[in-house]
């Protein structure tokens, strides 16, 4: 199936003060400069506040992580589990149609999609608040045939039982989960044949319909209130601001000289933060400044964000530090790359993506 963006994209995205705080703590999880590990479940929370990934939203993750956005989309269009265009306001119904579950009955239930909510898969049904889609085996084979719905599965189910499903989602109500024909788990039909002195209903419903109705997200857009601040590693009382936020620099067209030298506010304050220190600098030996600029040549920077590995906010910082064009990066011996390395503070970056050869290359092309 072709994944591509959807045609009709929202102007903006951003997220909710509590999910901002959240997708930060995530980044949190990861050593310095390895941020981008976080790609997944900050698309999977964006996805989770709006129903689907929009391209502003894939936009603002990368920016986040410092990434390229094409790095970002290729995640975002690989995995089937996110959403790029929009789904039901309610409930996007996600059918299993592998083998289980087909021969026990998903043409039957996606019969009951097409005709209660639009003929073909991802798309809007009429009031636009159901979408649905065949999946692959979501490992409840036992249980088949069943659907995702929301967060939640939906199994031993039948085609009128979806039907009253849907039903009661358009309604305002939230079906329980779990088995819809009366098994507590995923037991035999005819009950249990073995250990059958094990008390499997101290709770209601078996663990996951029970936690499921406890919790009570199910279909519900979140919007990082919901749940606790699910982040040990981050006191609730300190939200997390990862130094890869901190890095945010001024655009060049915003610098104006700050004094009688043509140095502008932004290289001065690059300057002093390049300034060597015994942390950052730990062995000055193996370490040469390069040439920098103290602007743009006469034709304008170049688009430093053409190199892999290169974000916006990366090529701020590299624009305060003085470099502005690809051959100055081409032109980078080791020890300068040690010298710009420590003061990115991502060590190894510039060599692991081998920012000089892709300088060199697309210096031809300006
Ligand atoms: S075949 Fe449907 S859940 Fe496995």
């Amino acid at each position: 199936m072709l994944r591509r963006l959807y045609h009709d994209q929202p102007e903006s995205f951003a997220f909710t003060p509590d999910n901002q705080t959240w997708a930060e703590a995530q980044m949190k999880k990861f050593p310095e400069g390895r941020q981008a590990s976080a790609i997944i479940p900050l698309l999977w929370r964006a996805q989770e506040q709006e129903g689907w990934l929009s391209r502003p939203a894939i936009e603002h993750v990368a920016a986040m992580l410092d990434l390229a956005y094409m790095r970002a989309l290729e995640v975002a269009s690989f995995y089937f589990m996110f959403q790029l265009q929009p789904v039901g306001s309610v409930a996007h119904i996600q059918v299993c149609g592998t083998l289980s579950c087909m021969i026990c009955g998903a043409e039957d239930l996606i019969g009951v999609c097409q005709e209660k909510i639009a003929d073909k898969p991802h798309t809007l049904s009429a009031d636009g608040k159901f979408s649905w889609e065949e999946v692959e085996c979501l490992g409840s084979c036992a249980n088949a045939p069943m659907a995702q719905i929301g967060k939640d599965y939906y199994e031993d189910l039948t085609a009128a039982r979806l039907g009253e499903i849907i039903d009661e989602l358009a309604a305002g109500q939230v079906p329980v989960p779990g088995p819809q024909n009366g098994r507590f788990a995923a037991e035999p039909l005819k009950g249990l044949t073995s250990l059958k002195g094990y008390d499997s209903g101290k709770t209601k419903y078996n663990a996951s319909a029970q936690l499921a109705t406890d919790i009570g997200d199910t279909v519900k857009r979140i919007d990082g209130t919901e749940v606790p601040f699910l982040a040990p590693w981050v006191k609730t009382d300190q939200p997390a601001k990862p130094k890869v936020k901190k890095a945010a620099a001024p655009k060049p067209a915003a610098g104006k000289p700050a004094d009688g030298t043509g140095v502008t506010k932004q290289q001065a304050v690059a300057k002093s933060k390049a300034k060597p220190t015994g942390k950052s600098n730990p062995n000055p030996d193996l370490e040469k400044e390069p040439e920098t600029l103290s602007a743009p040549r006469d034709g304008g920077a170049d688009d430093l964000k053409k190199i892999s590995g290169v974000g916006p906010k990366l090529e701020g910082v590299l624009n305060d530090m003085g470099f502005w064009h690809f051959d100055q990066i081409a032109k980078w011996t080791s020890e300068e790359i040690a010298w710009v390395d420590s003061r990115l503070k991502f060590k190894g970056r510039i060599e692991r993506d081998d920012w000089v050869s892709q300088a060199a290359t697309l210096a031809k092309s300006v």
